[in-house]
């Protein structure tokens, strides 16, 4: 058997059996990059009468909530994560009626929408920063933001040795001779969260977005709003390497956890179902951790699952510990494979049909845990990284200014297909704003569509089943208990249901574990003992 569905099928997502315990807590949520997803006007370039248009993909994949990526008014120095007005649609994007109309259309479908929101810096086009150049050194606007003299004769050399996450020093000298921090590119000022207006202005803008009716926030760079006293210098180059590994005075600092607090008071005004989830890379999980205390954000990525080699021990390793880490505080853990800012996990995992075939046992692996996980678009295409982009058409400042954090974005926001035989394969109108490969029309939605062996009907089948099947997914359905198995091969158990991954490169036999209900490649049973694929991954009945 393969991919066949035997679970009844559910009529329709009310049927949830964690609604009142907290929507999130096993949530699938399905990330938008606006750019990307779906062109309404021809410009070559995503926007929201796009995605609106294209809501009943979402519907139908069976996902329950879509995190929007930033749509506002930005110069588009990193991709709208350089935010000038964080009230007004970009009109690359449309306008606010259109994310009105596109909130009101995702709820009347049964999605949530989360969007994003960028607080730890601005773009350097943001009336705030334009005030704060416009001043003399240690003018009050400039007070809002990190401006410093430099160090050395005349003070040319940069207040420390901090480094951009893009590459270069975090540092940029301004008018009057005073240097700016910027943890990202220069274009991306970093905000003083010790300033009250900050914090106010940041409250407003949430209530701002609450009150147009979204059900959450995704909150950008949450582990940076606070920087250790001083600024100190860290004394060792390659910083992008440490994050996510090691403490550093920039990030993950503790003065984060009461912006947080802060956050959650006024989220919770609303009723108790809006959430906010931290893009939080901290060194351990246990730090994670603490971005999910109950008085904290509902979610936080877990990133130690995402940047996981394909080795089934490490991954054992890292869902015990993440599991740990959450069920300490109570809250539960965000599974994640991919995301706008990394290589695509096909070709993480080495690309091709092996690539392939276990990035489609690792989404059955991720959907299997308890916990929530997100879904980048076009993963459930199974899409790889683009990775012989020209550098003229690249747009990542990443790209721009050296090897960063994220090594080179642009190949994992390619605008994605959705018919048709060559590019834009439906994405819009016309043009793509980066350019699509010439082979990709076998990945379309369309193409995908029917085809019972193609990833697309792999996630929607998977998500059909894990809304069934409670011991799929829900936290509260019970524990993850680990069962004896070969080397290389993963086996666990939950109520009613069992999870194998065979992560070897080559056929492993077993005593069949229960009646197979899902797979990422074809299982053979006899009813007693099973022959597990290489790069697999099967879901049991029990
Ligand atoms: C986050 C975003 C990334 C952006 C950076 C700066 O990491 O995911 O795309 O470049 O923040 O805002």
């Amino acid at each position: 058997m393969t991919h066949e569905l035997t679970a009844p099928r559910l009529a329709s997502a009310s049927s949830k059996t964690t609604e009142s315990v907290g929507w999130w807590r096993d949530a699938v949520i399905y990330q938008v990059y606006v750019r990307s997803f779906a062109d309404s006007d021809g410009d070559g370039v995503g926007d929201l009468r796009g995605v609106r248009s294209r809501l009943p993909h979402l519907a139908r994949l069976g996902v329950d909530a879509v995190w929007l990526t930033p749509f506002y008014v930005s110069p588009q120095a990193d991709g709208g994560y350089d935010v000038a007005d964080y009230r007004t649609v970009d009109p690359l994007f449309g306008d606010l009626s259109d994310a009105d109309e596109l909130v009101r259309a995702a709820h009347a479908l049964g999605l949530r929408v989360i969007v994003d929101v960028v607080p730890n810096h601005t773009s350097d086009r943001h009336p705030w920063f334009r005030e704060a150049l416009a001043e003399p050194p240690g003018g009050p606007a400039r007070a809002r933001y990190h401006f410093r003299p430099g160090r050395g004769p005349g003070g040319m050399l940069p207040p420390n040795d901090w480094e951009s996450v893009f590459g270069g020093p975090a540092w940029t000298r301004a008018a009057g001779g005073e240097w700016y921090l910027h943890l990202f590119a220069p274009q991306q000022p970093d905000l003083n969260w010790e300033h009250p207006e900050v914090a106010e202005e940041f409250a407003s803008v949430l209530r701002f977005w609450l009150d147009l009716g979204v059900d959450g926030f995704r909150v950008d760079v949450a582990h940076g709003m606070v920087k250790a006293p001083g600024l100190p210098d860290i004394g060792r180059g390659a910083q992008a390497t440490l994050i996510g590994t090691e403490p550093l005075p920039f990030f993950d600092q503790d003065g984060v956890h009461d912006i947080h607090r802060s956050w959650r008071r006024l989220l919770d005004e609303y009723g108790g179902d809006r959430i906010g989830v931290a893009e939080a890379w901290a060194p351990t999980s246990e730090r994670l951790a603490l971005y999910v205390r109950p008085d904290e954000l509902h979610q936080a990525f877990n990133f130690r699952f995402l940047t996981c080699p394909w080795d089934p021990a490490l991954m054992r390793t890292v869902i015990d510990e993440s599991l740990a880490a959450t069920a300490a505080v109570g809250a539960t853990t965000t599974w994640v494979l991919s995301n706008h800012d990394v290589v695509r996990h096909v070709t993480r995992y080495g690309g091709g049909a092996q690539g392939l075939a276990r990035a489609r046992a690792a989404a059955l692996l991720m959907l299997a845990l308890p916990g929530s996980a997100y879904v980048y678009q076009g993963e459930e295409l199974g899409l790889p990284e683009v990775a012989d982009l020209p550098a003229e058409v690249r747009q990542d400042p990443a790209f721009l200014r050296t090897a960063g954090q994220d090594g080179l974005r642009d190949g994992c926001r390619i605008p994605l297909p959705w018919s048709g035989q060559e590019p834009p394969y439906g994405f819009g109108p016309a043009g793509t704003w980066l350019p699509q490969p010439r082979d990709w029309a076998g990945l379309s939605v369309a193409a995908q569509t029917g085809d019972p062996h193609s990833t697309l009907e792999l996630y929607r089948a998977a998500l059909e089943l894990r809304r069934a099947l409670p011991g799929l997914g829900s936290p509260d359905a019970g524990p993850l208990v680990w069962q004896p198995s070969p080397e290389g091969v993963l086996l666990f158990t939950r109520p009613g249901f069992a999870c194998t991954l065979n992560g070897r490169g080559t056929v492993v036999e077993l005593p069949s574990p229960g009646r197979p209900v899902l797979s990422s490649a074809p299982v053979e049973t006899d009813g007693r003992s099973v022959r597990l694929p290489q790069d697999s991954c099967t879901w049991w009945a029990l």
